[in-house]
């Protein structure tokens, strides 16, 4: 039987420094997720958005496919929404619907099976389980680590970070603001919005300077150079997103694939799930996000026949294009090759790095004198 649950830190045991994000509504599949895991990174399978019984099935695939660790993310449910918002909102987009010969979906409030699918967790353990949108009770952190899994908590912010060290996390995921898909803020509060959120360079130094703990970051990483500058700058690991979008293993979405191979700018919108997230601007974007309530997963479930109209027809004006701030460096490789390929451009950009930094001071002051015999 295939052990998935070890000691010791999953990051330490790393071959190659590189995570798969959890690619939550289409992207994430146990095939991407294996394939990471396989060339010596490391795949999360995203568990958003899926019953506990899919995920089940997901993870059963996943087990076919590597013997190597993975690890699972779950959404931390929030606070249901007031109606009235929900309500001017989906009067708003009863035209759009029209259009697209679509009925708006029920703006139901869900936890997302949150229980059932900790409980399947607890019975059938992965090496990380990672949240997003919060921190987990101690508790429930605690019942994970009993079951031999360790626990990541996603922060936006240094104060998330103090919270999820309090907790009892074993690894923190620092998500800066060009990160691609929802920002996993702990609560999404419009009066943050003029900040634009934190970089993730300056986050990185911000969350290192307080916490001691392993730190993955993820926010726009798209070429080995940029994971070898996290790795510089003190994270265990980077965690891409985007750049593992355009994958043949991924089941990213062709009107999604088409808008990746293009160049229009990114910007941050609550229209299509009422949560903050980063997409490429389209039409409905466009349209809509000056007026998006904060209301997730309401609007989500509200745009959902929107959006599902507009992957089958081929409009991209109706889908929620999730990006980050570099999607156009993409390389629709095999997620394989696309790990092998980061990990050789990051040890050369350290080579080159510390080339540029590593003659020492002697050796410095040698050239000032030949510099000085210069005509
Ligand atoms: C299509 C898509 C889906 C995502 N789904 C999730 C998810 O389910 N859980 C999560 O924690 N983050 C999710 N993210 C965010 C990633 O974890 C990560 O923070 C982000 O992709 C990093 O920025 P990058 O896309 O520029 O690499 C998603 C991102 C994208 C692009």
């Amino acid at each position: 039987m295939v052990v998935w649950v070890r000691h010791g830190l999953a990051l330490d045991r790393l071959a190659v420094p590189i995570v798969l994000a959890p690619l939550a509504g289409g992207p994430s599949t146990p095939e991407l997720t294996a394939a990471v895991s396989n060339a010596g990174g490391f795949g999360f399978l995203a568990a958003g958005y899926l019953a506990a019984s899919a995920l089940a099935e997901r993870l059963e695939r996943t087990r076919t496919l590597t013997e190597a660790p993975v690890g699972v993310n779950l959404f931390v449910p929030g606070t249901p929404a007031p109606p009235q918002a929900v309500d001017a909102y989906a009067a708003r987009l009863a035209e759009d619907a029209a259009q697209a010969g679509v009925e708006l979906g029920g703006a139901r409030f869900d936890d997302d099976d949150w229980a059932a699918k900790l409980e399947l967790l607890i019975a059938m353990p992965v090496a990380v389980v990672s949240f997003t949108f919060g921190c987990p009770e101690p508790e429930v952190i605690d019942r994970l680590q009993g079951a031999g899994s360790e626990v990541w908590v996603t922060v936006t912010g240094p104060d998330e970070a103090r919270a999820a060290v309090d907790a009892g996390a074993d690894a923190l995921v620092v998500q800066g603001a060009e990160a691609g898909g929802h920002r996993a803020s702990f609560r999404d509060d419009p009066a943050e919005d003029p900040t634009g959120g934190i970089g993730l360079l300056s986050l990185l130094q911000l969350v290192g300077a307080q916490a001691d703990l392993p730190l993955v970051a993820t926010g726009g990483i798209a070429t080995g150079g940029a994971v070898a500058a996290v790795l510089a700058a003190g994270a265990a690991a980077a965690q891409l997103g985007t750049a593992f979008l355009g994958c043949p293993e991924a089941g990213t979405a062709a009107v999604h694939r088409q808008a990746l191979a293009g160049s229009a700018p990114t910007a941050m919108t609550r229209a299509f799930t009422g949560r903050l997230a980063r997409g490429i601007r389209n039409r409905f974007l466009d349209r809509h996000s000056a007026a998006a309530p904060v209301a997730y997963p309401e609007v989500n479930h509200l745009t959902a026949p929107l959006r599902h109209a507009g992957r089958i027809t081929g409009d991209p004006g109706l889908v929620n294009l999730w990006a980050g701030q570099s999607y156009e460096l993409g390389r629709p490789l095999p997620a394989g090759q696309l790990v092998r390929a980061l990990a050789e451009e990051a040890r050369a950009a350290l080579q080159q790095a510390q080339e540029r930094l590593g003659r020492p001071a002697d050796a410095g002051a040698e050239d000032e004198g030949s510099a000085a015999e210069r005509p």
